[in-house]
């Protein structure tokens, strides 16, 4: 049995909206300290709609798959539509994950999730609390900073 199914290698050889983006109005990045791969994600917002979104991931097969899905799961959403993507979302999209590597779609799911925060924090928007990742009180990865 292949380990990966063929969404998974499609996202993985064809990753959409890789890249950077400058003037990005959300940034985010998450790690797993474990395996030391770190994933960006940059939004483009207007009119609470996420209008563009492009990713970095430094990190293993599963992971650029999860980011490249997670992106097209999200471009043209509304954000708070963004911010309830899980993870399992995401693998299911892909067809599944293999268990050991369902954690490198936590990253996807992070990494969207704090270029959200980022984005209402540099707008003054109110958000609630527990919609995010709780950085300060958790050791779990490396998101350094936020
Ligand atoms: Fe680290 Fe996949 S092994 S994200």
């Amino acid at each position: 049995m292949a380990l990966y199914s063929e969404k998974v290698m499609d996202h993985f050889r064809n990753p959409r909206n890789i890249g950077c983006m400058e003037e990005a109005d959300g940034i985010g990045e998450a790690g797993n300290m474990k395996c030391g791969d770190i994933m960006k994600i940059y939004l483009k917002i207007e009119n609470d709609i996420i209008e563009d979104v492009k990713f970095e991931t430094f990190g293993c097969a599963s992971a650029i798959a999860s980011s490249s899905m997670a992106t097209e799961l999200i471009k043209g959403k509304p954000v708070a539509q963004a911010l309830e993507l899980t993870n399992q979302a995401v693998a299911e999209a892909l067809e599944g994950l293999p268990p050991v590597k369902m954690h490198c779609s936590v990253l996807a799911e992070e990494a969207i999730k704090l270029a959200i925060l980022d984005y209402y924090k540099k707008n003054d928007i109110p958000y609630a609390k527990e919609q995010f990742p709780d950085c300060e009180n958790c050791s779990h990865c490396s998101h350094h900073g936020h």
